[in-house]
This record gives C-alpha cells, structure tokens and sequence, in this order.
C-alpha cells in the first residue's frame, strides 16, 4: 500500500480523475491520506456497529415466544457478528492491525451508531429493530455498496442480501403483532414510539452540521447526504406502517404531493448527541458487555497465537 503523509500534486489530480471516471480505488493504490482515515473510522465505526448490535437482541434469544423465532434471532444475531467480521477484514486492507480497532472500540476512542444504546424492553422490539434499524442500514448500506473503496463495496453488497432478510423477519414479526390480540397491538405500537425517532438519528447530523459530509461526499465514500438517505428511508417506511396500521410518533408528518416526500417533524439532535457522547440509556451496559466478551476470549486468542507458532515451526522444520 502506498500512502503519503503530505499528498502528492499530481497523484492526488491523478486520484481524483479516477473517482471521475467511476472507477474504484483497491488496497494497493495510491490514496491520500485523508481518504484512508475517513475510510478507516466508517469501515470500523460499522464494523463495531455490528458487533455492539448484537446486544440489544441477543438480550431476546432465550425469551423468544417460539422455537421458530427463536431459530430466526438466533441466525440473524450471528450474522451481524459476521458482518462485523467481514467489515473488519476490510478495514485490515487499509493497513490498520483488528487488534488496534478493537482497542479503539473498547477504550471508548472509536464510535458505533447510537441506535444500539437503546434498550429491548419487550418482544415486539425484536421485530421493530429488524424493520426500522435494519430498514435504515439497508438504505444506508446500498448507498454504500457503490462506495469508491472496492473493498468496502464489495462486502456491503453481500451484506445487504443478509439486511433484507433481517428486514423482512422484523416486518413480519410487527406484521403478526398488529394484527393480533390488543394487548399485541399496543406492545408492537409502543416499540415503534421508541424506536421512530433513534432510527431517524441512525443517519446522523443533518449535512449542514456534518463535519465530514463534503469531503466524502467529494471522494465518493458517500454518494449522498444524510438527509436525502434519511428522507428515502421515512418515504420507504411510512407506507409499510400504513400497511399494517400502525402509526408513527410525529404530529407534523404529512405527505408533500408535489415532492412526493412524506415531510416529518424535528429530530432531537440534543438527543443524539447525549447518546453518541456516551450518556445513552444502554451506554454503559454495551460497552461493558464487549470488555467482558473481550477479556473472556482471551484464551482463544492465546490458542490460536500458540498454534499459529506451532505451525510456522512445523513449516520451517519441513523447509529445512
Ligand atoms: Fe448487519
Ligand atoms: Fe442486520
């Protein structure tokens, strides 16, 4: 990998005129350095995103109301924890060691999305999270699945496949509670009042506040703003709601007929900003939960240390 640390004139136009013509940049070519640390924090801030958010649901693995959700949580909680090994992998070609992500992760240094500080306080969260936390990630991933790193691309795309059907578990789920006993609908109607407004967040500050919109919006890590993928995933999700009668918690949303945009309310950015800085409800918990999952492997990553060595002995015995 050929990095620099005060960028090049020419290889930087050089750059730039590639990203023009679509193509895609891959681990061994030239990148500023800026375009390899804004890589480095989204590739790692989504890969702890997906490890962090097996939390909130694991939670619901052993309450599960029946074997088969059980059976369906189950597999989409290891997929996330796959996705945040792929993603991880990925990071690793941007010349970073997973050890120092994780490091970052743990020490508080790097983020995740504020989505997973929220608690699972009933069943009917379980389905809510796949349809409106997984319902967003898909909008964001497929942006992201035309990203201009390949490596991150690639993955987001067979992400995204999984994505869809942790979607449609979760949508199925709110489906089957809406339509059931009173006692059901008010469960699956009060998760969706909570969860509304975090989901929203999941996209971040609005582009006139983002502090890295522009420049990788410029660079084609991002090919949209935060508000125009927030916009797609209310103008998505509002329909669905309607779909199966439930209602979301926002007295000034109303469909725009000219822009054919569903128009919504005012996000508490106060909020989000409470939760990204550590003050969440679940804050804590999360992290703590990682540390001790961290501390209790200690032992696999020594194994596997000892049986690497083992085996470079073994080949070097053999070379000889
Ligand atoms: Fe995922
Ligand atoms: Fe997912």
């Amino acid at each position: 990998m050929t990095v620099s640390t005060a960028d090049d004139p020419i290889k930087l136009a050089e750059f730039e005129a590639r990203l023009e013509r679509g193509e895609t940049i891959e681990p061994k070519d030239w990148m500023p350095e800026k375009y390899r640390k804004q890589l480095i924090r989204m590739m790692s801030q989504h890969a702890h995103s997906e490890i962090v958010g097996m939390l909130p649901e694991g939670n619901w693995i052993t309450r599960a109301p029946s074997l088969r959700r059980k059976m369906v949580l189950l597999a989409k909680v290891q997929d996330e924890g796959g996705h945040g090994l792929y993603i991880y992998c990925g990071t690793e070609t941007l010349g970073i060691d997973r050890e120092e992500l994780v490091e970052q992760l743990l020490t508080g240094k790097a983020k995740y999305s504020s989505i997973f500080n929220y608690p699972t306080l009933t069943w009917a969260d379980i389905g809510v999270i796949g349809w409106l936390v997984d319902g967003a990630a898909i909008v964001n991933q497929t942006m992201l699945a035309k990203t201009s790193y390949g490596p991150y691309a690639r993955a987001m795309i067979r992400i995204c496949k999984e994505e869809n059907f942790h979607k449609r578990q979760g949508y199925e789920i709110c489906t089957v509670m809406a339509k059931g006993t009173p006692a059901q609908r008010a469960m699956v109607q009060d998760a969706v009042n909570r969860w509304w407004w975090p989901s929203l967040m999941m996209f971040g500050p609005s582009d006139g506040t983002s502090p890295n919109s522009a420049e990788l919006l410029r660079w084609r890590v991002k090919r949209e703003t935060n508000d125009a993928l927030r916009q797609r995933f209310v103008n998505l999700t509002i329909p669905q709601a309607q779909a199966i009668g439930l209602t979301v918690p926002d007295p000034d949303l109303r469909y725009n007929a000219e822009t054919e945009n569903w128009e919504f309310g005012a996000i508490d950015w106060a909020e989000f900003q409470a939760v990204i800085s550590g003050n969440g409800p679940c804050n804590r918990e999360r992290m703590a939960a990682r540390r001790k999952a961290h501390d209790d492997g200690a032992w696999v990553r020594e194994a596997a240390e000892a049986h690497a060595a083992k085996q470079a002995a073994r080949s070097r015995e053999h070379a000889a």
